[in-house]
């Protein structure tokens, strides 16, 4: 159960897992006291005068007194020589802000946040603290949330401006902890285009260290997530703290040591050329932030955080809602199709029980490449006579869904939009544009352009009687100026894009409710808890060769669950790089995720083709257990040549068991991988081999893997409690 508990000057938020602690110091200056493992009840003293060298007299806000004081929203220019979560330029020039604990109330429930996406639902407390500074009467509100059923808390921070002078917010966090040392490795996931989410652990040291990203967009490179883990966290055992941000564009996560080795945690918006005018009666939101706390590894971690997403914040009709087994039509046909090929090869993929069919990019203006044509959403008729209609009325004649892909965002250069309307693009007066793939992005912060968005989407998927949305987004901000907005107001577009783009989402869900949305951003550029409040599922990674696809999804499974990676099984060679691996592993390494196929199955043998009937079959069989039972990482592919998960159902009673091993070896021993998850009293057959072990033989000893010949080998295994 979840409860916040006020004890005189301390704030305890608690469940069953978890305690959060604040506490109100001499001269209503606001600390931190403790997060982690929950307590039945914390004197503070002692972690206070740890963080004063033994002595809490450093906390007084004489003498720069700050500087040690673990806090909880800490600002820039009254004695605390770190890192703040809020810095401002007062009218007076100044950046300080002096914030004194005001009031506290406590509510049933969890809020949402005006204007952005934020967990939501019953079953937990939240906290709602007001602090002031006195001189300005600048507020900042501070959001707490504890849920019954997670071990986690969300933040945020509204900052006011209750006085009468305009005011300049040049940062603000969603959240910043202080931890009471060190003894952390700081983990982080970074990449690239089609290498995204790649795990990075190393020692925290003193400095600043962490990552962020000032291109728009969450990004491929990096991802709104880091965790703490003790030296010795290993997937099955230890400490870890998780934070992540739910927001999709520039952001900031970091983690600081100072004196005494103490650690900061800050996560919010990038402050790198951000600023917010904040004229005298307005409110700033920031986005919400979520903290988890595992004593059962990165494992334990992970599943906090997909527990989270999936019961509070993915949407709700869709979180458990089945996933059609969907073909996207790029790896098959990319720019080069007619009417008639899209329905042959449409044809196939029912003939093997495919549910939806997806025709990706080139159906509309004149794009036969990705140099021209957005913007313009009216259907190439030299490729479809018939327009939508008459396709997707064909394509659903076959018993499938249809499914279209746009990229709403953006324009070319070579549009009628563009040339109607050449201030709808991101730039800046008098400097040549800078394309990114050829195009431009629109500048979502302005209302004619949401409404323009809105609206192209609305009329193609009404026209197209389409059940699904792939909305892709493929460029990074450059030149980044908006029309609309006066000069002192510029820093504020990368956000105000942000919520220009929540703003069209929240519409267009409301509007189509029945659409399943799948985001993309060249893969997963903008694959983050932000963009998962409207869409339920996201693009992985352009890259579908099945080594590195174990590579970017045991990444993204840090802090996302499967339920929302869309990951596919694609041709050979593969696109992106080359690799020939059997099918049989390429299967069972998109069966990690929302499962579907990215290849012309005209082309595939006869065997092959033979052989999807049964994957099909098999992908809709497993789905819920794959998707929304727990997942447990067992070898990591950044560890060595082998990678090894299990997701197990909920009751136990079912789970779903891949191995994969990169290159061959000769004469090496199998791998005996230990199992994790399943209730050690319980008797599992393996449906393919027909052996039946206990529970606690198949985790403590562990399942011998013992793959085919050649690189790239797998196993795919289901097991079933069987009766004693
Ligand atoms: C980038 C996406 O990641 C691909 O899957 C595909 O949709 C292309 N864009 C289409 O241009």
């Amino acid at each position: 159960m979840a409860e916040i508990v006020r004890e005189g000057n301390l704030f305890h938020l608690r469940n069953e897992q978890i305690s959060y602690i604040l506490c109100v110091m001499p001269e209503n200056v606001l600390a931190h006291v403790y997060f982690g493992r929950r307590l039945s009840r914390l004197n503070p003293d002692p972690v206070l005068r740890h963080a004063g060298s033994g002595d809490t007299y450093y906390f007084t806000t004489q003498e720069c007194g700050l500087d040690r004081l673990p806090q909880e929203y800490p600002s820039f220019g009254l004695g605390d020589q770190r890192e703040g979560a809020l810095r401002v330029e007062n009218a007076d020039g100044s950046s300080a802000v002096d914030l004194r604990f005001v009031s506290a109330v406590i509510e049933e429930g969890k809020p949402g946040l005006e204007g952005l996406p934020a967990t939501l639902g019953s079953g937990a407390q939240t906290l709602l603290i007001t602090l002031k500074d006195r001189q300005t009467n600048l507020q900042v509100e501070l959001l707490y949330t504890v849920f019954d059923d997670c071990a986690a808390i969300a933040r945020s921070a509204k900052i006011i401006n209750a006085g009468l002078a305009d005011v300049k917010i040049t940062g603000a966090m969603s959240l910043s902890v202080d931890l009471p040392d060190s003894r952390w490795d700081l983990i982080t996931l970074n990449g690239a285009w089609a290498r995204e989410r790649n795990v990075y652990r190393r020692p925290l040291m003193p400095g600043f260290q962490g990552t962020a990203t000032q291109c728009g967009a969450s990004s491929l490179q990096q991802s709104p997530f880091l965790a703490l883990a003790r030296p010795e966290t290993t997937e099955a055992q230890g400490e870890a703290i998780g934070a992540a941000l739910v927001y999709s564009g520039n952001f900031k996560a970091q983690a600081a040591v100072y004196q005494n080795d103490a650690a900061r945690l800050t996560l919010g918006i990038n402050d790198t050329d951000f600023a917010w005018l904040l004229p005298s009666g307005e409110a700033f939101q920031t986005p919400e932030a979520v903290l988890v706390y595992s004593r059962e590894g990165l494992g334990g971690m992970s599943r906090h955080f997909h527990r989270l997403w999936e019961n509070h914040l993915l949407p709700r009709k869709w979180v458990h809602a089945h996933r059609p087994v969907l073909l996207n039509s790029w790896e098959a046909a990319y720019f080069d199709f007619d009417e008639e090929k899209l329905v042959s090869i449409a044809q196939s993929a029912a003939n093997a029980g495919v549910e939806l069919f997806v025709m990706d990019d080139g159906w509309f203006g004149h794009r036969d490449d990705d140099t021209t044509s957005l913007g313009d959403w009216q259907v190439d008729k030299k490729k479809l006579p018939g327009g939508l209609g008459r396709l997707s009325d064909r394509v659903r004649a076959l018993g499938l869904q249809f499914g279209i892909w746009m990229e709403p965002e953006m324009v070319s250069p070579d549009s009628d939009l563009y040339r109607a309307h050449p201030d709808w693009a991101i730039h800046i007066p008098g400097r040549t544009p800078i394309t990114g793939r050829h195009q431009l992005t629109l500048d979502l912060s302005r209302k004619d352009v949401q409404d323009f968005v809105f609206r192209s989407v609305a009329d193609t998927l009404k026209a197209s009687k389409a059940a699904y949305l792939k909305w892709d987004m493929n460029r990074n901000f450059s030149n980044i100026g908006s029309a609309a907005l006066p000069p002192e107001q510029q820093k504020e577009l990368p956000h105000r894009y942000i919520l220009g783009l929540y703003a069209v989402m929240e519409k267009l869900v409301k509007a189509f409710p029945d659409v399943l949305f799948e985001g993309c951003a060249s893969g997963g550029g903008r694959f983050d808890p932000g963009m998962l409040y409207y869409v339920p599922q996201f693009w992985c990674s352009d890259n579908t060769d099945a080594l590195c696809r174990c590579r970017i999804q045991y990444g993204t499974s840090l802090f996302l669950p499967a339920s929302t990676m869309g990951s596919h099984l694609s041709a050979v060679p593969n696109h992106q790089t080359g690799r020939i691996a059997p099918i049989e592993t390429r299967f069972a390494v998109a069966l990690g995720g929302c499962f579907g196929y990215e290849l012309d199955p005209r082309k595939l043998t006869e065997e092959e083709q033979a052989a999807l009937q049964g994957q099909v079959k098999f992908a809709q069989e497993t789905e819920s257990t794959r998707l929304h039972g727990h997942q447990y990482r067992l070898l990591s592919p950044f560890a060595g040549n082998e990678t090894a998960w299990i997701t197990v159902s909920k009751d136990q009673k079912e789970a779903v068991f891949t191995y994969v091993k990169a290159q061959a070896e000769a004469n090496t021993a199998p791998a005996l991988v230990k199992l994790q998850g399943l209730n050690p009293e319980n008797r599992y057959r393996i449906m393919e081999t027909n052996e039946v072990y206990s529970g606690d033989e198949l985790m403590y000893s562990g399942l011998l893997c013992k793959a085919g010949m050649g690189d790239t080998a797998s196993l795919l295994y289901t097991l079933k409690a069987v009766e004693a």
